[in-house]
């Protein structure tokens, strides 16, 4: 396997991108401080599971646009679908037909979703959510899991980060955390807070399964104390079931937020739950005055197109198999290189088959950015780009084994790293996280990714 060292153009782009763009990037996950000096700075295209930098230098990605493009980059079905959209306009003075289609297509695969109202990201719909939460319950105060890394860019969340320039204080007194399979810290809250708290915010899964019991008590106890249950699917929906999380552990909360894989990397994303609570924001009945999301192009064609075409291939093949099998594929692959080279204390893979992430750590057993980097820095000079493990459906076994093939390359420098010192391996510093809590536990892995 070729070494690919030869990064002049994406340098060049990358410290224009610094000067035209606070942080480097439109996400602060995708900056170069999430990556080693010896990396990709600038994609130019992508096809299927493969990007080419703006070098001309080809890899095999994981984690696919943050995980929005399940699919495959650029996915003929979808691409077709997104033409053909352009072709009859983007956005009118009324609601198009494809907000219908795109409406029902969605309601028809989430089961619990009685109606659905569309916008363009994540953070936006989860705010909405909460909105919503504090409109049904006349209460202030949002719990959300203290393990999960990341719910929205507003500041209801970016508060409980070291990031919380520019937000009122106010914010961190309306804000609880509790943690991911421990009921008991969740009644804590409800004690603690008698009657105050609106809504419990909580990923179904993250890279630990739900414990037996966890998600439908605590949908039980939201119940008993009159908050809402909202489960943010923006990475489990269209990955762990093409039901969402909530059809594979049998859990219906009352709202939930889709987004990334719906359109395959198009911006769309989704609020729905029951039809009782998304009225609120109907307009039919005096008391239904909660502002819930309209904006000019919260229903633009193209990505409504992109996601009736992305679900129709959901409902026709076999994604969400095809991803488990591969993810267990490489996890199977990457576990084994780590034996064969001594570091499985120091190398490990985390999560579900479907949306792997990786551990590493330094001699000592810490969790370390110069070894991730240093990780991230072998696999890229082989040919492979991967902050993650993320698999689309577009990875077939040829892509994998050879994914395989590098990390089993690049955990032999990290053995040798282990003996004789990161430093003497790693060019340029190490990667930092992206978010760091300023309160409650850390969460688990620092995947975070906006
Ligand atoms: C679990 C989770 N919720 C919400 C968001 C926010 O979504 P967006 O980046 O589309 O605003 C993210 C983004 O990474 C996420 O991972």
């Amino acid at each position: 396997m070729g070494s690919i060292s030869d990064f002049r153009r994406s340098r060049e782009m990358t410290a224009r991108l610094r000067r035209a763009v606070p942080g480097g990037s439109h996400t602060y996950a995708k900056g170069d401080d999430q990556f080693p000096e010896l990396a990709p700075g600038v994609i130019a295209r992508g096809a299927g599971c493969r990007v080419w930098d703006v070098d001309g230098n080809e890899f095999i990605e994981y984690g696919m646009g943050l995980r929005s493009v399940t699919l495959g980059h650029a996915y003929p079905p979808v691409v077709e679908a997104v033409r053909a959209s352009l072709e009859s306009g983007t956005n009118f003075t009324r609601p198009s037909a494809l907000e219908l289609e795109c409406a029902e297509a969605f309601l028809g695969m989430i089961s619990g979703a009685e109606m659905v109202k569309f916008t363009k990201d994540g953070s936006t719909a989860n705010t909405a959510a909460l909105k919503l939460a504090r409109k049904a319950t006349g209460r202030e105060l949002v719990a959300i899991c203290a393990d999960h890394p990341f719910f929205s860019y507003d500041d209801w969340f970016i508060c409980t980060t070291t990031m919380d320039g520019g937000i009122p204080r106010a914010f961190r007194e309306q804000t609880l955390g509790f943690r991911y399979n421990d009921l008991e810290s969740a009644k804590a809250l409800f004690a603690a807070h008698p009657g105050k708290i609106a809504a419990f915010f909580v990923e179904p899964a993250r890279t630990d399964e739900p414990a037996p019991g966890f998600l439908a008590g605590l949908r039980g106890l939201c119940r008993r104390e009159g908050a809402l249950l909202i489960f943010d699917e923006m990475i489990t929906g269209f990955r762990w079931h093409q039901g969402g999380a909530q059809k594979l552990y049998g859990v219906v909360p009352d709202l939930s937020t889709f987004g990334k894989a719906l359109a395959n990397g198009f911006a769309l994303s989704a609020l729905c739950g029951r039809r009782e609570i998304m009225s609120l924001g109907s307009r039919d009945r005096p008391e239904d005055d909660a502002f819930l999301l309209s904006t000019t192009h919260g229903a633009e064609s193209p990505a409504l197109a992109a996601a009736i075409a992305t679900m129709q291939v959901y409902r026709s093949e076999p994604v969400v198999q095809h991803l488990h099998r591969q993810g267990e594929r490489l996890a199977a692959g990457a576990r084994e290189a780590a034996r064969r080279h001594g570091v499985a204390q120091h190398f490990d893979v985390i999560g579900r088959p479907c949306s792997l992430l990786y551990a590493v750590r330094d001699r000592q057993g810490r969790p370390s950015q110069a070894f991730r980097t240093l990780f991230l820095q072998e696999t890229i000079r082989r040919g492979v780009l991967a902050p993650s493990f993320v698999v689309s459906y577009s990875h077939a076994d040829a892509d994998v084994d050879r994914t395989v093939e590098a990390i089993d390359g690049a955990l032999a420098v990290h053995a040798r790293a282990l003996a004789d010192g990161v430093e003497k391996h790693l060019v340029g510093p190490p990667t930092r996280p992206v978010l760091e809590r300023c309160w409650g536990p850390q969460p688990d892995d620092d995947s975070g990714e906006s």
